[in-house]
């Protein structure tokens, strides 16, 4: 591979040698399992996501995450089959295609050791340095014995030789959390034998990996450790112990770099504080990761919540660290370096730290951008809208997620965009969610799309509740409705009236009042982020939610912060039961309680103020008076929708425009849904 060199002064665009490979530029993308592998190989989607980001100009992607090298390490999250010889084709063309880009590549590889199950693939027992559960993946190891050793220490070996063949630039060992690191941690390695005890025996499994794996690869292929450095945990492994580890990898002379990790991954709380979500600390290690570059002088990788260019080039400026990692910041936006070259570094889509993505994964489905829907998608969504032949004319009604990203996508089309909204500024249920303050930075989502249509010249007219004239007066070739839903409490049989919703309460339209049960049925963030506003306000809560796990459309690390304030206030929480009447009981209200179990009522609650989430009820009365007048009747061919085509229905001739309706103003949805229906129907028109 030959890297183009860019002259500029930017510290970021600075070509980095490491050993014999020459890296463009400073920003890599970490090693992140998107759950795209088919059969545990990287196929089409695979490839397409990361040759997106060579693309976009990125210096190195560091490909799977986590892909396993042994069979008693099944896949936890869609994890590639490092151990099959039938990786090395896959990979091959993979590596090619982002070569060809100017990108290098490498891979992450890892014995999962206790962060997976039993219950899957072969069957096999999982194991560990001891037999220490780990909270997250629930099972329990077997302590390794002798032969375990020789084998899994072969496994890495052949795996990284296989990485070799398939033309990588080099690969990384994972060590926070798995196998490797299991032995070094006094939290999960408690033996007596020569493999515990004193950091000499703690060490000893992973050089001897290193060992084969330098037998197997040759002293100059690219091989590194993505290590923690400090658990940051009373029972884990010391930043002493950790540092000390670093310089004698360095000192062993078996490995090329250094990804640095600090903190423990042993439950969704402390893994948070490690790949923080939104409204957490921005780069909280980027600080330890430099002194251990200074410790050590060797190179130094590191990603942790620096999603912003300006921190990304203080990081490399100020010499902290030698490649900064930006990995969900190429999730939401794989163009970064290309837009920072091209002086448009303005236009980068923010990545907002949702962290949906990576909460898909831990519940089996594939990584998603919470306000990209073309990663991981590039077989069908475009990350660049082309050009139409022919300009339109364009009606959006709604300038909420959905609305705002069908006027930019037809704005980049070259079509004239007229936006609607009734409300005196864009944003919809985003702007309500954000009246959480921890939560602000999603406006991020909206901001962005605001700009994207100023600079398209989008004519967006607020405090327009739009009617069926203003929207015909403007003779549309096409008419988006995005008009939303409003609250709904569908859920209460007796005395619904008697509630708020909790878009009353974060709007402000109810002000929180003393003692608040808050009847969640919904399950996701609007209840969730309802109860922390009422919390803030001071006022007592009890949450009631009629799931047997508690707010399953949660991800894992998104419910960190939320449970950190319920457990921090002693929040009671009643799961598996429902809010079933509700009636006056002087100036308070009272709330019959019922079991789905038991089918009968099971207790009341007396208090100030009842809150309901149950989702929303779609706005779509200009959808159902502009239906009869369009050229498609408002139908979809979801055929074509789901293949990424143009939609061709023509079931009315005498209709002079397509129209369509997305988002919530269709069902009660997510963010993510919004706007991939926007994407995906006007990418076309
Ligand atoms: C979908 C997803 C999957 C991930 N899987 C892995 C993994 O298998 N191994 C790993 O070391 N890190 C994994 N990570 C963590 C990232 O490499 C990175 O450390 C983290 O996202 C923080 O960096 P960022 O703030 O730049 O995104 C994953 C992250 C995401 C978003
Ligand atoms: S889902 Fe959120 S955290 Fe993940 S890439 Fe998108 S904006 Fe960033």
């Amino acid at each position: 591979m030959t890297a183009t060199l860019i002259r500029s002064n930017d510290p970021l665009l600075q070509p980095y040698k490491l050993k014999h490979l020459t890296l463009k530029n400073r920003i890599l993308s970490t090693s992140h399992e998107p759950n795209y592998s088919e059969d545990g190989m990287p196929k089409d989607r695979y490839r397409l996501y990361h040759v997106e980001k060579a693309r976009g100009g990125i210096a190195l992607t560091m490909t799977a995450g986590s892909a396993v090298v042994s069979q008693d390490s099944p896949p936890a999250f869609g994890n590639l089959l490092a151990y099959k010889d039938e990786i090395v084709p896959w990979l091959r063309k993979l590596a090619d295609e982002c070569h060809d880009h100017g990108a290098a590549v490498m891979i992450q590889l890892t014995h999962l050791g206790r962060r997976t199950n039993w219950n899957k693939a072969d069957w096999l027992p999982i194991l560990s340095a001891s037999p220490v559960r780990e909270a997250a993946h629930r099972a329990f190891p077997k302590e390794m014995e002798d032969w375990d050793f020789d084998r899994i220490a072969k496994d890495y070996a052949s795996a990284a030789a296989r990485m070799k063949a398939a033309g990588l630039d080099g690969i990384e060992f994972e060590a926070y959390g798995h196998l490797m690191d299991a032995f070094w941690s006094p939290a999960t390695n408690i033996r007596t034998d020569e493999h515990g005890g004193a950091l000499d025996n703690r060490l000893r499994f992973t050089l001897r990996i290193l060992d084969e794996v330098r037998r197997a690869v040759g002293p100059d292929f690219l091989v590194g450790l993505r290590l923690v450095a400090d658990e940051d945990w009373e029972r884990g492994l010391s930043k002493a112990d950790g540092v000390e580890i670093c310089r004698r990898l360095k000192n062993s002379g078996l490995i090329d770099f250094l990804n640095i990790i600090r903190g423990h991954i042993e439950h969704d709380s402390p893994l948070a504080d490690i790949i923080p979500v939104s409204g957490m600390k921005a780069s909280p290690h980027l600080d330890f990761a430099g002194e251990v570059r200074a410790l050590t002088k060797f190179p130094v990788f590191h990603a942790a919540r620096i999603n912003d260019v300006a921190t990304a080039r203080h990081a490399i400026a100020e010499g902290k660290l030698d490649m900064v990692g930006m990995t969900r910041a190429h999730i939401a936006d794989p163009h970064i370096v290309r837009k920072i070259t091209e002086g448009r570094e303005h236009e980068i889509r923010p990545c907002v730290g949702a962290t949906y993505c990576l909460d898909r994964i831990y519940e089996g489905h594939e990584a998603l951008c919470i306000h990209n829907p073309a990663t991981g998608r590039e077989a069908t969504m475009p990350h660049v809208i082309a050009r139409a032949e022919k300009a339109k004319s364009i009606v959006v009604v709604g300038a909420g997620p959905a609305g705002l990203e069908a006027a930019r996508v037809a704005g980049e089309r070259g079509h004239k965009v007229t936006l609607f909204e009734a409300a005196n500024e864009a944003g919809g249920q985003i702007r309500v969610a954000t009246r959480l303050k921890r939560r602000k930075e999603m406006i991020g989502i909206v901001d962005w799309r605001v700009a994207q249509c100023e600079r398209l010249g989008v004519g967006m007219r607020f405090n327009t509740y739009a009617e069926a004239h203003d929207v015909l007066a403007l003779d549309p070739d096409a008419v988006v409705i995005a008009t939303g839903g409003m609250a709904q409490n569908l859920g209460i049989e007796e005395g619904a009236g008697l509630a708020v919703s909790s878009w009353d309460i974060l709007t402000g339209d109810v002000k929180p009042a003393g003692d608040i049960l808050l009847f969640d049925d919904n399950g996701a963030h609007p209840g969730l982020t309802a109860a922390e506003f009422i919390i803030d306000s001071g006022s007592t809560l009890e949450i009631v939610s009629p799931e047997r796990f508690f707010a399953p459309e949660m991800g894992g690390l998104n419910l960190v912060p939320y449970m950190r304030t319920f457990a921090a206030k002693g929040i009671p929480i009643t799961t598996m039961t429902r809010v079933r009447a509700l009636s006056r009981d002087g100036n308070r209200i009272t709330a019959t309680l019922w079991s789905p179990y038991t089918q009968a009522d099971c207790g009341s609650r007396t208090v100030d103020q009842v809150v309901v989430e149950n989702g929303t009820a779609p706005l779509a009365d200009l959808y159902f008076a502009l239906k009869d007048q369009s050229s498609n009747r408002g139908e979809v061919d979801d055929a074509a929708l789901i293949a990424g085509n143009p939609q061709s229905i023509r079931s009315n001739p005498d209709g002079k425009f397509q129209l369509f309706r997305i988002g919530d103003a269709v069902a009660s949805r997510n963010i993510h849904a919004a706007i991939y229906d926007a994407l995906r129907l006007v990418k076309d028109v």
